[in-house]
């Protein structure tokens, strides 16, 4: 069924696991994911941007929103697992009651990079919007970026615990991304991974809420090898390993954002299979080893994340 956000992510803060959130753009992404889920048996939640609502509605972000409303609708009314569909990284006003209007279960409010007191008033607006309707509400509190890579302290990117409670009181929104060192892309730490686990800890404590990590692809090594024995160069790209994942998880992270990881496996089966069949040019046949190789990438989070058979 095509549920609520908040149903799937308060059953993960009451069961300790999390569900991983897989972005999309389009329906290859979205079959492969739905296989994954269904595999696994596990709840799901698809999630698209700003800039992927535009892409499907050619320009368009309410009809773009729609189309990702229907496709995600019709697999999830047919389904036994539990699917949500979620905005990510909501910047623009008219963007986010676009997602509202089109009939998205939940959405993000994203003014992170605002002051924290413009912060709370744009997430304030957006969560009166969103609960008269029924839908839920992210918000984000700090900066995504690497500890290391920060010339100024971590204390002025990351998350402040006391200020995500403040935060959360005053906006009422349903699920918190806290900024404990992450960054989104695949290339995402020039040293040894280092997440910020007492900040996560003192958020969980204090805010005792469904808590979501962005940024947190693994870049999975034998996705880059294919990709790079077919002609990428992925040279230099690191993700957030599996144990340090698993450790967010223990500490209270509920939902785990994975984009990165599935663009990898797409592009690795994608060179494969162009490689070794020169004549091929139906889509439906050039995207098969893709969408299984993306398939595989959800199916081991969804494994590693405890979310496997809490459908
Ligand atoms: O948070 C970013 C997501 O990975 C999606 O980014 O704007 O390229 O669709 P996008
Ligand atoms: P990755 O780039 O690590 O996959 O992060 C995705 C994300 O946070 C989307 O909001
Ligand atoms: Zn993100």
């Amino acid at each position: 069924p095509y549920v609520n956000t908040k149903d799937i992510l308060e059953k993960a803060n009451k069961e300790y696991y999390a569900v991983a959130a897989f972005n999309i753009n389009n329906l290859e992404f979205l079959q492969a994911i739905v296989e994954g889920g269904i595999e696994k048996k596990s709840p799901l939640i698809i999630e698209t941007s700003e800039g992927a609502m535009k892409y499907a509605g050619m320009g368009d972000p309410l009809r773009g929103a729609s189309l990702f409303v229907k496709m995600v609708r019709e697999f999830a009314d047919s389904l036994d697992i539990p699917i949500a569909l979620h905005l990510d990284h909501g910047k623009n006003f008219n963007h986010i009651i676009s997602a509202i209007k089109a009939g998205y279960s939940s959405v993000m409010i994203d003014a992170s990079d605002k002051p924290l007191e413009e912060n709370i008033k744009a997430t304030k607006d957006i969560v009166r919007i969103a609960h008269a309707v029924g839908v839920s509400v992210e918000a984000e509190l700090g900066k995504l970026a690497g500890i290391e890579d920060n010339v100024v302290s971590a204390e002025s990117v990351l998350v402040n615990p006391d200020e995500a409670k403040y935060f959360v009181e005053e906006t009422q929104v349903d699920f918190l991304a806290p900024a404990i060192g992450t960054s989104h892309g695949a290339f995402k730490f020039k040293g040894e991974a280092k997440l910020d686990y007492d900040r996560l800890k003192k958020v969980k404590e204090l805010t005792n809420m469904p808590l979501v990590l962005h940024g947190a692809s693994s870049v999975v090594q034998e996705m880059v090898e294919i990709a790079e024995n077919y002609g990428a160069d992925f040279g230099g790209s690191k993700g957030v390993p599996s144990d340090i994942l698993k450790e967010t998880v223990r500490l209270g992270i509920n939902k785990v954002n994975t984009d990165t990881d599935l663009r990898m496996a797409f592009i690795a089966g994608l060179r494969e299979f162009l490689h070794n069949n020169s004549k091929e040019f139906d889509p439906r046949k050039y995207m098969k080893t893709a969408k299984e190789y993306v398939k595989k990438v959800v199916s081991d989070r969804l494994e590693l994340l405890g979310s496997a058979n809490k459908a």
